[in-house]
C-alpha cells in the first residue's frame, strides 16, 4: 500500500473548514538527497494561516495567483524516518526527527536532511512539531539579527504567541532583560517564560509616548539602545556608526544588524 492519507485545498480561502479536505494520495517519491518521514504531528503557524488564505494578496505572487501552487500548506513535522536517498547521511530509517518538509500535512512528507534535526527523547511528537517555522523565526531575530548579548534590555511584543514564546525564551537564554507585550490572561504564561517585566498591551500602549516609529509588527525583538539606557553599548556600537549620546530612556529595533537598516529609535530627535 503506498496510498497515504493528506490534507490538500484546491482554492484559496480563510477558514479552515472552507478549503481543507482529507484525501488519499500517493506517497511522495524522494530523490537521492531527500529523507522521508512518516509524520506523527505537524503543527499550524500564522505563515500556515497566510498561505492557505492567500491573503495578504501580494503572497500570491509566490503561492499561486488563483490557485495554491502546492496543495498541501503543511511545513512543520516531528516523526520517524522511513527512507532515506542514496546520498544522505546522517540519518536513518527509525530515527525520530523534527524539522520542516513539503506537504506535511500527511502520513508521509519529504525533507531536506540540513531542515531536519535529531528529536530529543524529552519531547513529545506532537511539542516537536510546534518548534520548527516559529522556532527558527525567533532564532533569526534573537540571534542573528537582534544579537542579543548578556545584559541587554529585550521588547518582545506578541510575547505569547507562536514566535514570542520562543523570542522570550531565547532572549532570556541569552542573558538578556526580557519585557513581554502580551494580553492579561497570558501575562503569567509569558512571566513562566523567563519575563522579567510585562506589559499588558489591552490596558498599555508601549509605543506611546515614544513617537511610535518602531514597527508594530507582533513577535519582534528589541533590545534598548545604549545610548539611551546607558548599558550594552559595545554591543551596539558595534552595529551603529555614530550613537548620540544621553538619550532618554527608551527603545531601538536590533532586528536590522546595521546603521544604515536599522529602524529609528523612538527618542531619535528628542532633545538631551
Ligand atoms: N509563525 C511564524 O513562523 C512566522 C514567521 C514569519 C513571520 N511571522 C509573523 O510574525 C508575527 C507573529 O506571528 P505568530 O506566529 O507569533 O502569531 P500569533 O501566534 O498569532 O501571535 C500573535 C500575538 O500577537 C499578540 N498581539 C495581538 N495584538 C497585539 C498588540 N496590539 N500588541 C502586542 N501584541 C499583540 C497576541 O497576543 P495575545 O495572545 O496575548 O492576545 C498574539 O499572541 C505575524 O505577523 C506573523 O505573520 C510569523
Amino acid at each position: 500500500m503506498d496510498d497515504m492519507a493528506a490534507i490538500t485545498q484546491q482554492r484559496y480561502g480563510a477558514e479552515p473548514e472552507a478549503v481543507l479536505r482529507l484525501v488519499r494520495l500517493a506517497r511522495p517519491r524522494i530523490g537521492a538527497d531527500d529523507v522521508l518521514v512518516r509524520v506523527r504531528a505537524s503543527s499550524v503557524d500564522r505563515g500556515i494561516w497566510h498561505a492557505m488564505a492567500g491573503l495578504p494578496y501580494p503572497i500570491r505572487a509566490v503561492s499561486g495567483l488563483r490557485r495554491p501552487k502546492g496543495p498541501n500548506p503543511g511545513r512543520n513535522l516531528a516523526g520517524i524516518v522511513a527512507a532515506v536517498g542514496a546520498k544522505v547521511t546522517g540519518f536513518a530509517p527509525g530515527d525520530e526527527v523534527y524539522g520542516t518538509g513539503t506537504a506535511t500535512f500527511a502520513e508521509y512528507a519529504a525533507a531536506r536532511p540540513d531542515r531536519l534535526a535529531t528529536k530529543s527523547a524529552g519531547l513529545t511528537f506532537a511539542q516537536a512539531a510546534t518548534v520548527p517555522v516559529c522556532g527558527l523565526t525567533a532564532l533569526q531575530a534573537v540571534r542573528d539579527n537582534g544579537r542579543v548579548q548578556h545584559g541587554q534590555r529585550v521588547l518582545v511584543t506578541g510575547a505569547a504567541g507562536g514566535v514570542g514564546t520562543f523570542a522570550v525564551q531565547l532572549a532570556h537564554q541569552y542573558g538578556a532583560e526580557v519585557t513581554a507585550v502580551a494580553s492579561t490572561p497570558k501575562l503569567d504564561a509569558v512571566r513562566a517564560l523567563g519575563a522579567e517585566h510585562v506589559i499588558d498591551y489591552t490596558h498599555e500602549d508601549f509605543l506611546a509616548g515614544a513617537g511610535a516609529t518602531t514597527s508594530s509588527s507582533t513577535s519582534r525583538a528589541t533590545a534598548p539602545c545604549p545610548t539611551c539606557a546607558g548599558r550594552s553599548r559595545r554591543s551596539w556600537t558595534a552595529r551603529t556608526r555614530s550613537p548620540r549620546p544621553r538619550r532618554r530612556s527608551g527603545t531601538c529595533s536590533t532586528a536590522a544588524p546595521s546603521a544604515s537598516s536599522r529602524s529609528p529609535c523612538p527618542t531619535d530627535g528628542l532633545p538631551d
